[in-house]
């Protein structure tokens, strides 16, 4: 592993994307060369330039589909990669569940080419994007990496299926060197403002639609429920800083280093926070009103989700260094500066 030492060249699979382009930045300020493949189906090339700004760095960007053998031959033929990090993938519950073979496909099947060019390159160190919807609804919290699998929906099943091929890969060729990271709620944005969430729709996930109705695109939330047994009665989940994951992924590479065979740490802050309570806390970093309105729990939601992290804490040296308030402000600095996202 004596190029990842030397700073190799990474692939960042999705690179264009939310939580990828936040990894190059973290990859650049570190001293990586970086390679992004991303087919822009939920993106734009504007987070690559906005990469490049914040960094004063440059990377090559392949605008390519991880599903064409072809290209991905080309670019495994003219690039010597010391690791690939993996986040390209379709990830919208609801759509899933509309069309669950277009996140079959995309997600398993791109994964496979994925998988199948690393091998025919001798290239086996890959960081996989993972989630928390592996472990379903859980039962007990906080959630470890040995708590039972059971994803609910098409997508937590595509993660699911794609940790289960990269085990069987990996026992059958001791070679590989694969990190499973199974990310929990990751929110915020890069400290500068300009690089962040930009949702194509109207957002699915809570903070970025908080962010929309802080700056006036949406006019309010709708709260789905009140009536879960928790402290306030509305949800709870383990939000993380974008940033803090990207540093996960940095502690996962290192670890690969000094530790071939395969392993899954859960990334989390090991804090639950309820839906009231992101409400206020992005109140107060905005000084905005955010209007909400209570309806009916949403189909598949659990009522609290949240990280036992010590398994990252100890193996990988890691820990969510940033508290709820940051990650409020980082969203705000973002959306403020970008009220239409990289589109505008
Ligand atoms: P994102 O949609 O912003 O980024 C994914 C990127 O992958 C996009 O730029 C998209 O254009 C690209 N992409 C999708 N399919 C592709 C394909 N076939 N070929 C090439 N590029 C393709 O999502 P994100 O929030 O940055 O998530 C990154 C990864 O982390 C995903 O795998 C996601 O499932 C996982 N994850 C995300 C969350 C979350 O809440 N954001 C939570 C857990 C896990
Ligand atoms: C958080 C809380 C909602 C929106 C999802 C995926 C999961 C992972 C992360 C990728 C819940 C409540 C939300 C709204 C609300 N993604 N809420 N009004 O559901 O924990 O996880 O994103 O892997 O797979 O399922 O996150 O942000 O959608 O919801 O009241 O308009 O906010 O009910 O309690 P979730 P979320």
């Amino acid at each position: 592993m004596s190029e990842l030492s030397n700073m190799g060249e990474i692939l960042v699979t999705g690179g264009a994307g939310y939580i990828g382009s936040h990894m190059c930045v973290a990859l650049l300020d570190a001293g990586y060369t970086v390679t992004v493949l991303d087919n822009l189906s939920n993106s734009t090339s504007e987070s690559i330039a906005a990469v490049q700004r914040v960094t004063n760095r440059t990377l090559d960007f392949v605008a390519d589909d991880l599903r064409d053998a072809g290209a991905l031959a080309r670019l495994f033929g003219r690039k010597r990669f010391a690791a690939v990090l993996h986040f390209a993938g379709l990830k919208a519950v609801g759509q899933s569940t509309a069309d669950p073979l277009a996140y079959y496909d995309n997600n398993v099947v791109g994964t496979l080419r994925l998988l199948e060019a690393m091998t025919a390159h001798q290239v086996r160190t890959l960081v996989f994007s993972s989630s928390a919807t592996v472990y379903g609804i859980p039962d007990v919290m906080p959630i470890t990496e040995d708590s039972p699998p059971g994803p609910i929906n098409p997508y937590g099943r595509t993660k699911f299926h794609i940790e289960q091929i990269l085990a069987d890969l990996q026992a059958t060729d001791p070679a590989w060197r694969i990190s499973i990271l199974r990310y929990f709620n990751p929110v915020g944005a890069h400290i500068s403002g300009d690089l962040g969430e930009d949702p194509n729709d109207v957002p699915n996930n809570l903070m970025p639609y908080i962010a929309q109705v802080a700056v006036g695109r949406l006019p309010g939330l709708r709260i789905f429920g009140d009536d879960y047994p928790t402290p306030d009665g509305t949800g709870v989940r383990d939000y993380i800083h974008v940033d803090d994951l990207v540093e996960g992924h940095l502690a996962a590479l290192r670890y690969l280093e000094r530790h071939p065979g395969l392993a899954i740490h859960n990334l989390g802050t090991g804090r639950g926070h309820s839906v009231l309570e992101m409400v206020r806390a992005f109140e107060a970093a905005s000084g905005r009103t955010i209007p909400c309105e209570i309806v009916a729990r949403r189909a598949g939601d659990a009522a609290e989700s949240y990280a036992d992290p010590t398994k990252a804490n100890r193996e990988l040296g890691w820990r969510a260094r940033h508290d709820v308030r940051r990650m409020c402000e980082d969203v705000w600095r973002w959306q403020q500066r970008h009220p239409q996202g990289y589109r505008a």
